[in-house]
């Protein structure tokens, strides 16, 4: 095919590669799409929660809420480095974190009443649940995390869409947020004494949790 559109210098394109690669493309967008539409559903979800709570249990478990799909670029770099084929069914089985949901609660009773509040929903399916609070990472890292599967119906069929969905506490979200950037300064190369420092700091977010569940105890009685 001799196309006007095609830049100089290039080898040119066969009609079958062009279709090929057009067929990819629609693919590519349409997978895209259902982790947005997955993606949104789930925050709905959990707004809808929200406004319940805070109407008829007269407390809100949800300080905020955050979403983001993973770009294009970020997916085909973890796939190449975990070694998964740049395939549909494989990016979907494989790459569990293209849809991000993140669910910051004032405490940890929260955390777990609301991840059983949406996972108990009919057509939401749990694949995997990562305990990092009960269980924290050896730097500290705390956070509940699932892997949920949600459908999508587009007009070429319904589709389930894996979220990963984070729960954590404001104390939790602050630690996270700040190890982070640490993380990303040193390239992960933090030094020893300023590791130490940032697993410290964990253990004093999650002091601050259990006090701060028990002035609410305190002032409210139990939950
Ligand atoms: P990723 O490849 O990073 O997605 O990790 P994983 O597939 O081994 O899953 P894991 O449950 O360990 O982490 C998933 C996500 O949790 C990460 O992408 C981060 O958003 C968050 N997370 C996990 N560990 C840490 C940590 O030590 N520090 C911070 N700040 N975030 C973390
Ligand atoms: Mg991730």
């Amino acid at each position: 095919m001799t196309s006007a559109a095609q830049p100089p210098g290039l080898p040119e394109l066969s009609d079958d590669a062009v279709r090929r690669f057009a067929q990819i493309r629609e693919d590519f967008t349409r997978m895209m799409l259902g982790y947005r539409f997955g993606m949104e559903q789930v925050a709905t979800r959990l707004e809808i929660l929200r406004e319940e709570f805070a109407e008829l249990h007269l407390d809100n478990p949800i300080e905020h809420i955050s979403t983001r799909v993973k770009s294009p670029e970020s997916i085909l770099e973890k796939a190449a480095r975990q070694g998964v084929e740049l395939e549909i069914p494989a990016l979907r089985e494989h790459i569990t974190d293209i849809a991000g949901v993140r669910v910051i609660c004032s405490f940890v009773a929260d955390v777990y009443r609301l991840m059983t509040a949406l996972t108990e929903q009919a057509d939401i399916s749990v694949r995997l649940v990562k305990d990092y609070i009960a269980n924290p990472k050896p730097n500290g890292y705390r956070s509940l995390h699932v892997i949920l599967e949600i459908p999508v119906f587009l007009s070429s069929g319904p589709v389930q869409v894996p979220v990963e969905v984070q729960f954590r506490t404001v104390a939790m979200d602050f630690w996270a947020s700040t190890e982070h950037k640490i993380f990303y300064k040193y390239e992960g190369d933090v030094p020893a004494h300023l590791r130490q420092r940032i697993t410290d700091a964990a253990a004093t977010a999650a002091r601050m949790d259990e006090e701060m569940a028990q002035l609410h105890r305190a002032v409210h009685g139990t939950d």
